[in-house]
């Protein structure tokens, strides 16, 4: 092998390698809000205007769990900010199952699908999504969908929390009855790496749906 054919491996090796992304929403003001001026700490649809998203890039939402963080590729669930219509092939809830106020949180959500994503927070009844916790990108098709979001092993059923007294918490609190057991939103648990060992649950798992996943596998879906 001549040097330059070496030289070329070794640049596709490198490309290939940086091919994905991950961006930090909101960059240093991460995914907030302040309840008592009733705003977001950015304005998002400004921080994602003119970047560029691929499949199989990464939105590391850097938040707590007084946020959530909802994906839909369902226009009218994303302008209604509610999750209330919203059905489970469409629109996800990202969090690590923790319902105490205020627990850093931090989501990663790999972009699988083309064409328009929708982001908001559902927390605080709408409030939060209608000042400003709430922005869209346009995903491109880039170099496509990494292995490892094509194909991932259908994840075990697990059971959703309840709390002993039956009352409801966030993140929790925002979903419409039946949510994960087939009907309603699709929940989905954050990766270890978030997970807080101390707080009782031991059911977060990486892309773990309570809901129907295994007869639903979502990232197949790679649409052009
Ligand atoms: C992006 O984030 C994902 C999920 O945490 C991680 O697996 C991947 O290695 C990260 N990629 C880069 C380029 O940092
Ligand atoms: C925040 O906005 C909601 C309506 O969107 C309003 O009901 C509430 O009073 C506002 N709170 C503050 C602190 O301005
Ligand atoms: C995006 O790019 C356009 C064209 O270059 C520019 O006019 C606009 O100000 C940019 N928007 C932001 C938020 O940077
Ligand atoms: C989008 O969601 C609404 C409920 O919020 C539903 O009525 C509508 O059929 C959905 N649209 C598509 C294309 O699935
Ligand atoms: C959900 O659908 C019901 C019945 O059509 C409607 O009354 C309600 O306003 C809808 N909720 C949202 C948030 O769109
Ligand atoms: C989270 O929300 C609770 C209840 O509204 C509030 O008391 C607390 O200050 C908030 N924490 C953070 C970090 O925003
Ligand atoms: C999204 O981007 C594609 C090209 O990458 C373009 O064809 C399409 O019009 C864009 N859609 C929107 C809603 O901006
Ligand atoms: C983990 O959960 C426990 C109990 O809910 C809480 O006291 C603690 O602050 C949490 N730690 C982190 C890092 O979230």
């Amino acid at each position: 092998m001549s040097p330059a054919v070496h030289f070329t491996l070794f640049a596709l090796f490198i490309t290939g390698a940086t091919a994905y992304t991950n961006y930090t929403v909101g960059g240093t003001a991460g995914w907030l809000f302040d309840q008592n001026t009733n705003k977001s700490s950015t304005d998002y649809a400004t921080w994602a205007a003119n970047k560029t998203f691929d499949l199989g890039d990464y939105l590391i939402f850097n938040t707590n769990t007084n946020q959530t963080v909802v994906l839909t590729y369902n226009e009218t669930t994303f302008r209604s900010c509610s999750i209330d219509n919203s059905s489970d092939t469409d629109t996800f809830f990202y969090g690590n199952g923790n319902q105490q106020f205020g627990q850093p949180l931090t989501v990663e959500v790999p972009l699988t699908i083309v064409g328009p994503n929708y982001f908001f927070s559902d927390a605080d009844d709408a409030v939060q999504c209608e000042n400003g916790m709430a922005f869209e990108i346009n995903v491109s098709h880039g170099v496509g969908l990494p292995p490892s979001l094509n194909q991932p092993p259908p994840p075990p059923y697990v059971e959703p929390p309840s709390n002993a007294d039956g009352s409801l918490t966030p993140p929790v609190a925002n979903l419409p009855s039946g949510a994960g057991l087939g009907s309603g939103v699709n929940v989905r648990m954050t990766p270890w790496s978030s997970f807080n060992a101390s707080s009782g649950y031991n059911y977060a798992h990486l892309m773990q749906a309570w809901s129907n996943f295994g007869g639903n596998p979502m990232y197949r879906h790679q649409l052009s």
